[in-house]
């Protein structure tokens, strides 16, 4: 393949290390277990697998509160399973990933504990400290931004929960403390990072209050009530303007200049993909970020053929834009959203979306990231009960509309299970056997495992089952891997008006790929002979997912069926 670098040529696998796979039996997903099932990964045919934090946290935000940025958190094992894990998953040809989170760390840092401890402690600046709450900001997860110490009679700024303190990046040693953190991990032959919400590292320093007449909780109960348009729109822009003066400050460019430079100190193309969609990022195309992701495609309620159209309008013109012509990145979905095959489907085709939607990201320009269990079409699963919630942000919700607003808490409890990450983020289901085969029988999972592992949803059965959702993911990735105009072919759309289905041409000076994706339930029968990439040509299928793959067909009279997944190499 042409000059392409590995993270762009490569699909991504996120993991999701607590509940990927249990290899010491206590209902929580270790080192382990992940290396158990490299084999597995390989199998399946992803590249690269970007790692949630494994590092050592209270888990007031999963892991995303980190209380040692050099070490591994006691429950997925130690430094040295890590390092099996690494060279495993090195010698399979798998590259690795960490999550590094800037903005915070945990409450229980030793760097937060010394912090707060007085006034003028060496570490006294590290966090970002007033002496009355100077706006009224909001956390994004529970409540007011700013919480109050007794040791120094003053407050601190958290963005996100009150257990995750934001660090002041203008304290250069702050910098300097967690560009060691990051040495570190390269240093053991990590291959880049995913960087945690980078937006909300700078804030206005004006500190703008916001001028929304509610609280996070007021918002977040009006949002689930909001029933005409006018009311959601009005709702969306005051989420808008609760948080826009708490994102994007001065100064993300020249710090991300610093790590950039850091990373590129490595060999071995090291990369770094950001936890955002704002191209500026990517810098000149040496000095920043080497992805951010196109989370517009996911913002939508329905994947149809007219919101891909107009999301990669959009996207690719702003990429080509930039003097070093950007690489897009593509996904669907992560440990933050509902899962694909719930999200997307529509109750009564998932079967057949769920099939559609992994096509999409495996097809378009860009480089794929696949979250784990979609390969399964695992599904959101609702919790019942509040005692279940592991997500903080969940729990505080509940807790804040039953007491203040007296929300009953029955209803608390389905609005809770609704919006809380847990539902997303249950157990990998690997076997029919009891807890999905996820961890022993008799030993309770750290979130419930989804029932339906009994119905066909999990790795065994998919495994044996020559038509499951299992198998059409490898043969995909299969074909994408040998087909190189879907890794590196320009985009270019076809019959832009069709509602029902979404077609475009992946094209490089050797090879042009068809792609065609139904959307409907009706069988098309499309005509492309006036295409003038088709003149002449025929179209040998590379991939049907209603079987028709190796057969020649004509560019006329091509009939696509109900929900099929069409790809053909035009030649
Ligand atoms: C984004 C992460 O994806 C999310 O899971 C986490 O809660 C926040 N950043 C805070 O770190």
């Amino acid at each position: 393949m042409s000059k392409l670098k590995w993270w762009q040529t490569a699909v991504f696998y996120q993991i999701y290390p607590r509940s990927f796979a249990d290899g010491n039996g206590d209902g929580i997903g270790d080192f382990k277990g992940i290396t158990e099932k490299l084999d597995y990964l390989k199998d399946l045919g992803i590249d690269a697998l970007w790692l949630s934090p494994h590092f050592p946290s209270p888990n007031w935000d999963c892991g995303y509160d980190i209380s040692d940025y050099t070490n591994v958190a006691p429950e997925y094992g130690t430094l040295d399973d890590f390092k099996v894990f690494l060279s495993e998953s090195h010698e399979r040809g798998i590259r690795v990933i960490l999550d590094l989170v800037l903005n915070h760390t945990s409450d229980e840092h030793p760097w937060f504990l010394e912090s707060k401890s007085s006034r003028d402690n060496p570490k006294a600046d590290w966090y970002v400290w007033a002496d009355t709450p100077p706006n009224n900001w909001q956390s994004c997860f529970d409540g007011d931004a700013w919480t109050y110490v007794p040791e120094r009679g003053q407050y601190y700024y958290h963005y996100f929960m009150k257990q995750q303190p934001d660090l002041n990046w203008r304290n250069p040693e702050v910098k300097k403390a967690m560009w060691d953190a990051v040495r570190f991990w390269l240093d053991l032959g990590v291959d880049g990072y995913r960087l945690d919400a980078i937006g909300t590292i700078f804030e206005d320093p004006n500190l703008t209050p916001h001028t929304v007449p509610m609280n996070l909780a007021e918002l977040r109960r009006a949002s689930e009530l909001a029933q005409t348009p006018a009311m959601k729109k009005k709702i969306e822009k005051y989420w808008y303007d609760m948080f826009k003066n708490q994102w994007g400050g001065p100064g993300l460019h020249d710090l991300m200049k610093e790590l950039r430079a850091i990373i590129d100190e490595y060999d071995g193309d090291r990369m770094l993909v950001g936890e955002d969609d704002n191209i500026a990022y990517m810098g000149n195309g040496n000095d920043e970020l080497h992805l951010v992701f196109n989370f517009p495609l996911m913002r939508t309620d329905r994947i149809t053929p007219a919101h891909i159209r107009r999301n990669q309008k959009e996207r690719l013109s702003q990429l080509e834009a930039l003097p070093f012509k950007g690489w897009p990145c593509n996904t669907l979905g992560n440990h933050d959203s509902s899962r694909i095959y719930t999200r997307y489907g529509d109750k009564q085709h998932d079967a057949g979306l769920a099939r559609l939607h992994a096509a999409l990201v495996l097809t378009l320009k860009g480089t794929p990231f696949l979250y784990n269990g979609e390969e399964i079409g695992m599904t959101d699963y609702m919790l019942t009960d509040i005692s279940q919630v592991k997500d903080t942000m969940g729990s505080w919700y509940y807790h804040a509309i039953v007491t203040e607003m007296g929300v009953h808490p029955d209803e608390a409890m389905q609005r809770t299970a609704a919006m809380t990450r847990d539902k997303n983020r249950t157990p990998m289901q690997w076997s029919d056997n009891p807890n999905a085969g996820f961890a022993p029988a008799n030993v309770k999972t750290w979130l419930p495992v989804n029932p339906n592992y009994a119905d066909g949803i999990n790795v065994k059965d998919q495994h044996n089952n020559p038509n499951s959702l299992l198998n059409y993911y490898k043969h995909l990735l299969r074909v994408r891997k040998h087909t190189p105009a879907l890794i590196e072919g320009e985009y270019i759309p076809l019959n832009n008006t069709a509602r029902d289905y979404f077609a475009f041409l992946r094209v490089t000076g050797e090879q042009t790929v068809l792609v065609v994706l139904n959307f409907s339930t009706k069988q098309l029968e499309l005509n492309f002979s006036r295409t003038k990439e088709f003149k002449e040509r025929k179209l040998h299928v590379l991939f049907s997912s209603a079987g028709r793959a190796n057969t020649i067909q004509g560019p006329k009279g091509l009939r696509i069926g109900a929900f099929e997944v069409y790809i053909a190499e035009v030649k």
